[in-house]
């Protein structure tokens, strides 16, 4: 992620609240993702996809449970199932459960943005997968069109100033996804049949 200013006022825009109050976790994250896979080789890439199936399959769950509808994201993980199955892996075994207690204001919202927001990133890998694999590597997750749409109308949703309230929800969701991916990468397996 991008240097923001620390402690950025969400009065003035959730974004860039979210992105200074969670900036060090999504660089722990970065880090333990490419300690725990990378994607530099075929089963590199591979048990990149699982790790994220495994972390997002339990969020999933949750969006559908807990999200009102403009604040769920488009599922992925039966992009990266077919990509998982394009190169020949099983899936993993899902990550435990993601819960964040009795919903509250802001929790939709924060969670969709950390996953909306990882998109951005998601674009950038997609092109080093493209030039180290030679784009013969499946894509589906990586290139998720309909995640890019969401993100584009979620953009204008956080970029407006926040309540209190509604901000720290926010946050504490934002957070809580973060750590939950981290969890899952620093538990990460290397799938069956991932082969370089
Ligand atoms: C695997 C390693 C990762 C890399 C290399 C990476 C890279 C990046 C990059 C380059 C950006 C900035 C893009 C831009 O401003 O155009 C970004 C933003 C972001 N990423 Fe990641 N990312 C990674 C993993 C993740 C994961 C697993 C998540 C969460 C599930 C995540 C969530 C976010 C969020 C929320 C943003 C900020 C969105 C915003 O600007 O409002 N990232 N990432």
């Amino acid at each position: 992620m991008a240097p923001v200013m620390d402690n950025a006022d969400p009065r003035e825009s959730l974004r860039a609240h979210l992105r200074s109050a969670t900036m060090a976790a999504h660089d722990l994250l970065d880090h333990a993702m490419q300690a725990a896979s990378g994607w530099q080789t075929r089963s590199d890439y591979a048990r990149f996809l699982a790790l994220q199936h495994a972390a997002r399959a339990p969020l999933e769950a949750w969006i559908g449970a807990h999200a009102p509808r403009g604040l769920a994201p488009p599922p992925q993980s039966g992009l990266i199932a077919r990509d998982l199955a394009a190169l020949d892996c099983a899936l993993p075994a899902p990550a435990p459960l993601f819960t964040l207690g009795r919903t509250g204001a802001g929790h939709a919202l924060g969670t969709a943005w950390v996953l909306a927001g990882s998109a951005l990133g998601n674009r950038a890998i997609a092109k080093q997968v493209a030039r180290i694999g030679g784009g013969t590597w499946p894509v589906a997750f990586l290139d998720d069109g309909a995640m890019m749409a969401f993100w584009q109308g979620l953009r204008e949703r956080v970029e407006r100033p926040a309540g209190i309230e509604e901000a720290e929800g926010a946050t504490r969701a934002a957070e809580a996804v973060f750590a939950h991916f981290l969890a899952v990468a620093e538990g990460a397996q290397v799938p069956e049949g991932a082969a370089s």
